[in-house]
């Protein structure tokens, strides 16, 4: 019987090795992957001659906005970046307007993130400020919790020993992880100058933070997955206590490939939270990856508008847009030799897929979704411009790649095609993931 989908004579990863190969797609599924010559028959096929084909990444640490919030970003928008840029799942974070906070909540992202997909969404929750009022109601269709130290998220709250404690015991009830964004600044400081706002997100406070979740875990129990590790000393922290399941921890570009003076200086455009760090806090990151101290790369996409970057660095908005520069940026690691392929493939696709209990993603093989990217080797500028994202403000802007998606394909479906979308919103991609 002939399959849906043919990629046929592909380079294919096997371990740290390259095979030219062919993948089959029937209903959904990758059937399976072919020597040359030994195809199944198919309706349709796909020549990928010196192309990659390879697992979609998945990102799950991405602000897809929409709602009250889609002037910075929408659901169409984001998922259309996330499929440029090779991305094939995501996970939207909750601190969006409305925060997902309630049933109704994550009701109203659903309803519109499958009217406007264009790949796989799973989102977060948030805990209200009584975690006690966490709606259990939304644990069907979630991938683990969000908190933060204090935020729009919830409003004046911080990260008190019995709101750790309570956040933890969420987890370890539902066996999802928490996931923190560590940080230990007092929720009522304003920064008046660039030495005060270094100041209170510094990487003591970053260790801090993470040092009180570890002594809540260690009285509660529960999964905690730490957010955008910067700096040295987190992941010294980080080695002394990970564990396959309790700790996990991720990593994003921007600190890992941005890093030293001078980002502050010109406008918003480098702002993010936790900010740039040391070289040495970007090459300790590079190491912790190595050794697996850091599980996975992730974009931590997370949208702003044009003038709201555009402003004196203190009043400019938080966050930079990473969808369509996280994959081109590894892949071009892989292939300058600075990065295993094992690495890759575990950072950006199978880890993330453990973590969070997508079981049939993450892996090109037989039996698994067929969320897949075609890359072309070529050599290319960042360019913040031809981002399909709304967010175009980028301080990667100029800086080269060579690796470039030119299709991708989510559950079987060709979804992006040289530039072009080739199906219309909501018809590929589930929403919401669920774990398998
Ligand atoms: O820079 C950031 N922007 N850090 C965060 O933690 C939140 C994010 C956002 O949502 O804009
Ligand atoms: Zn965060
Ligand atoms: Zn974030």
């Amino acid at each position: 019987m002939a399959v849906d989908l043919l990629l046929k004579n592909g380079k294919t990863v096997i371990g740290d090795k390259t095979a030219t190969q062919s993948v089959a797609i029937n209903a959904g599924k990758i059937e399976g992957i072919y020597k040359i010559g030994s195809e199944p028959a198919s309706r349709e096929v796909i020549e990928c001659e010196n192309l990659y084909i390879l697992p979609g990444a998945i990102d799950t640490h991405v602000h897809l906005r929409d709602l009250k919030l889609s002037e910075k970003e929408d659901f169409a928008t984001g998922t259309m970046a996330a499929a440029a840029g090779g991305v094939t799942t995501v996970v939207d974070m909750p601190n969006s307007d409305p925060p997902t906070l309630s049933r109704a909540d994550l009701d109203e992202k659903i309803a519109e993130a499958q009217a406007k997909r264009f790949v796989n969404i799973g989102f977060y929750a948030g805990v209200p400020k009584k975690p006690s009022d966490f709606d259990h109601e939304m644990v069907p269709d979630i991938l683990g919790a969000k908190v933060y130290p204090h935020s729009p998220l919830v409003k004046r709250v911080s990260y008190t020993k019995p709101r750790m404690e309570a956040c933890l015991k969420i987890s370890a009830e539902y066996g999802f992880p928490l996931l923190i964004h560590p940080d230990a600044s007092s929720p009522s400081a304003m920064p008046e100058s660039l030495d005060e706002y270094f100041h209170l997100h510094s990487c003591e406070n970053e260790v801090e933070s993470l040092r009180r979740f570890l002594d809540a875990q260690n009285k509660v129990g529960g999964r905690i997955h730490v957010c955008h590790v910067s700096c040295a000393s987190t992941v010294r922290l980080v080695e002394e206590h990970r564990a396959e399941e309790s700790l996990t921890a991720e990593a994003c570009p921007h600190h890992l490939f941005l890093s030293g003076d001078g980002f502050e200086n010109i406008d918003g455009t480098a702002k993010i939270l936790p900010p740039l760090r040391s070289p040495y806090d970007a090459s300790s990151l590079w190491d912790a990856i190595r050794r697996c101290t850091i599980d996975i790369v992730v974009s931590d996409h997370a949208p702003h508008t044009e003038q709201e970057k555009h402003l004196p660095f203190l009043e400019a908005a938080s966050g930079i847009p990473g969808l369509e520069t996280t994959v081109p940026l590894l892949l071009t690691e892989v292939l300058q030799g600075r990065l295993s392929w094992v690495e890759y493939l575990r950072c950006c696709c199978s880890a993330p897929a453990r973590i969070f209990g997508l079981n049939d993603k993450g892996v090109l093989a037989r039996g698994y979704d067929a969320d897949i990217m075609i890359v072309s080797v070529e050599e290319s500028g960042i360019s913040g411009e031809s981002f399909v994202s709304k967010a175009k403000i980028t301080p990667l802007e100029g800086r080269r790649i060579v690796a470039r998606p030119v299709k991708t394909i989510v559950g079987g479906v060709l979804v992006y095609d040289e530039g072009k979308f080739v199906v219309g919103r909501g018809v590929a991609g589930r929403v919401p993931v669920r774990k398998t």
